[in-house]
């Protein structure tokens, strides 16, 4: 039983979207993910659209200690952390995390939506300004919506417009510079050291947020500031445990005690949400783990990223230019990016369109990423796909 207006209305807009080719359909995983996976109706297709990055969420070793985390602690937390939810393996896994990112501390929350949502409003209030790259992501935004701190947007990676908003906002009482650490629909590295030049030179706080970088960047896999050297540079940085680092589900924000001493007594995406599950927790310990020895991961994800790169552009492809595992074809219209996307999976590759509002309207694309669970003939099959399909579309 809906209201009736709201049910024409959403009926009236979802077919306008059926129409343009924009509606989304949900598939279905019917297994593990990993460098395959079996779809529903589909069967077995190349894997080219997870953040699986290091192949850790169907690793073994994860997944049984994240059913050892279940039996020994149940099922989950039924509680939010300052009542009675915040149990030993959350402590080890906090302790953990500040130790492979040499930070002070760590709080772990259900994702790293979460830990972004969570970050401003509690240490921002109207006398400071928040200072956003415009493509960060859709968690950061709306952290930043719900804090009461001035909120400006700096043009993309621009540093001069970076500058011109910290000019601007020299009479706040604390700026504080908020970057995704690799940008996910561009797969682009922030310029860390810029930023953090102009961070000092302004005496602004610098906030980086990893998460489709921890355990993919950098020779250790501690992130962007390993791959730009700058360990315990950044003042606050949050975090996903669902993408390279298990992929179960989970955030964090690492920073100095303190920070994290006041989050825990402000921060209302965990004052007033059940903690992550214990079992997730020892799953993102054993992907750490797990990540610590076996060094050769990361290696393998860039040899494996350095071969469907340059495969894709042999085949006339122009992805966005970079050096993470994110490999983006922008197609334009986010019809043709469905249709290139439909016709992938035809192919036996799955790879997803996206287009506005994940990304600036006109700039639709194929988001391709590697892992290091590929074996080399699952890339070739995907860059045969490719060739094939884009000569259908006229692509390439
Ligand atoms: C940059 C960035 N931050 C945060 C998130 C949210 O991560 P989680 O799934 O842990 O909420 C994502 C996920 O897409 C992301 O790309």
């Amino acid at each position: 039983m809906v209201n009736r207006g709201l049910r024409e209305r959403l009926a009236d807009e979802l077919a306008t979207m059926r129409a343009s080719g924009v509606h989304k359909e949900l598939l279905h995983i019917m297994g593990r993910q990993g460098p395959t996976v079996d779809i529903d109706g589909l069967g077995e297709t190349v894997n080219l659209c997870s953040n699986n990055y290091l192949g850790l969420c169907g690793e073994q070793s994860v997944v049984d200690a994240v059913k050892a985390g279940a039996d020994r602690y149940g099922a989950g937390t039924s509680s939010v952390r300052f009542i009675c939810g915040t149990f030993q393996i959350h402590r080890e896994l906090e302790i953990r995390i500040a130790d492979f990112l040499e930070t002070e501390a760590s709080m772990t929350y259900t994702s790293a939506w979460a830990a972004n949502e969570g970050l401003f409003a509690p240490l921002l209030s109207p006398d400071d300004v928040l200072i956003s790259d415009r493509l960060n992501h859709a968690s950061i935004i709306d952290g930043a919506r719900l804090c009461k701190a001035r909120r400006m947007v700096y043009a993309h990676m621009d540093m001069d417009s970076l500058r011109e908003t910290l000019e601007a906002s020299r009479d706040a009482r604390h700026r504080m510079v908020v970057t995704d650490g690799v940008f996910s629909m561009e797969g682009e590295i922030a310029p860390l050291p810029d930023i953090r030049e102009l961070c000092d030179r302004y005496d602004a706080i610098l906030v980086v947020d990893d998460s489709h970088a921890s355990g993919v960047l950098g020779p250790t896999g501690r992130g962007t500031p390993e791959h730009f050297g700058m360990h315990g540079e950044i003042d606050i940085i949050t975090s996903t445990l669902g993408k390279a680092l298990g992929g179960m589900a989970g955030g964090f924000t690492a920073s100095s005690s303190a920070v994290i001493d006041y989050l825990t007594q402000a921060s209302r995406t965990q004052l007033f949400t059940n903690s992550m599950a214990p079992s997730a927790a020892c799953g993102a310990l054993a992907a750490i783990d797990h990540l610590e020895n076996h060094p050769g991961l990361t290696d393998r994800l860039r040899e494996n990223t350095a071969q469907f790169r340059s495969g894709l552009e042999e085949l006339g492809y122009k992805p966005i230019p970079g050096e993470t595992p994110i490999v983006p074809v922008i197609v334009g219209a986010t019809a043709d990016a469905m249709k290139l996307s439909a016709e992938l999976l035809k192919e036996g590759v799955f790879v997803i369109g996206f287009g506005f509002p994940v990304v600036p309207r006109g700039e639709a694309r194929i988001r391709c990423q590697v892992s290091a669970a590929h074996e080399p003939e699952h890339l070739d099959q995907a860059l045969e796909a490719l060739r094939g399909v884009g000569a259908k579309l006229g692509i390439v």
